[in-house]
């Protein structure tokens, strides 16, 4: 665990970086999702996150800047056969508003809030979230509760771990996933992205 002190320190720092490298170009909705370049970029280092959806159902985007992602999902879903509705977490307030305008048919999924300590109104048949949206010390804890308190029963937790370049693995997000004590059940990569998912049912509803 983090002392309260350093956690604070750490979301602070993250916010302040957040809105100084995001809000700087109103023109691209792809730095508004933190990254750099156009449409063919964004769809080669994201897509492979539609691989983790294997049913119809509620999707949870922790840290979902202006909704990109989400809007992007609700295709490549679609294109596999899986309908999703769409809501969304983030820490910036005119990320969640860009994002409330870029999905207005599910603009009162959104929230302004820290997802860390976020209590959420229902359970999401799919959550997503990055690792470095909490100090290190608090992703064990952060899983976990997400785990227990969002994510529906049966349903998937996924985890993205961007960065690594044209050289991303599956095994980079199982991974890190295993080292924190969690079992993983799938995972996929592609450029820049790795990204594994958890399994929750029935039966570790009270154990998560
Ligand atoms: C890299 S973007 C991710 C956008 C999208 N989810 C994706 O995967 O492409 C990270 C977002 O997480 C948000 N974020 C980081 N830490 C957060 C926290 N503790 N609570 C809520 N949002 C957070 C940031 O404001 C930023 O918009």
């Amino acid at each position: 665990m983090t002392d309260d002190a350093a956690r604070e320190a750490y979301f602070r720092e993250g916010h302040r970086a957040i809105r100084d490298y995001y809000l700087v170009d109103s023109a691209s909705p792809y730095r508004q999702s933190g990254r750099t370049g156009g449409a063919k970029h964004w769809e080669i280092t994201r897509c492979c996150i539609a691989e983790a959806v294997n049913a119809d159902g509620d999707y949870l985007d922790l840290g979902c800047a202006n909704g990109l992602l989400l809007e992007s999902l609700l295709r490549w879903c679609d294109e596999r056969g899986f309908s999703i509705t769409p809501h969304g977490v983030d820490f910036v307030p005119e990320l969640v508003e860009l994002a409330q305008q870029r999905l207005p048919d599910y603009a009162a999924n959104f929230h302004v809030a820290n997802a860390f300590f976020w209590q959420p109104p229902q359970r999401y048949r799919f959550v997503q979230l990055l690792l470095d949206a909490v100090p290190p010390a608090d992703e064990r804890a952060y899983v976990a509760r997400v785990l227990r308190e969002m994510v529906a029963s049966p349903g998937r937790l996924v985890v993205s771990i961007y960065g690594q370049g044209t050289s991303a693995t599956p095994e980079v997000a199982v991974e890190t996933l295993e080292d924190l004590g969690f079992e993983v059940a799938g995972a996929t990569a592609c450029v820049s992205a790795s990204v594994a998912w958890i399994e929750k049912t029935g039966a570790d509803l009270e154990s998560a």
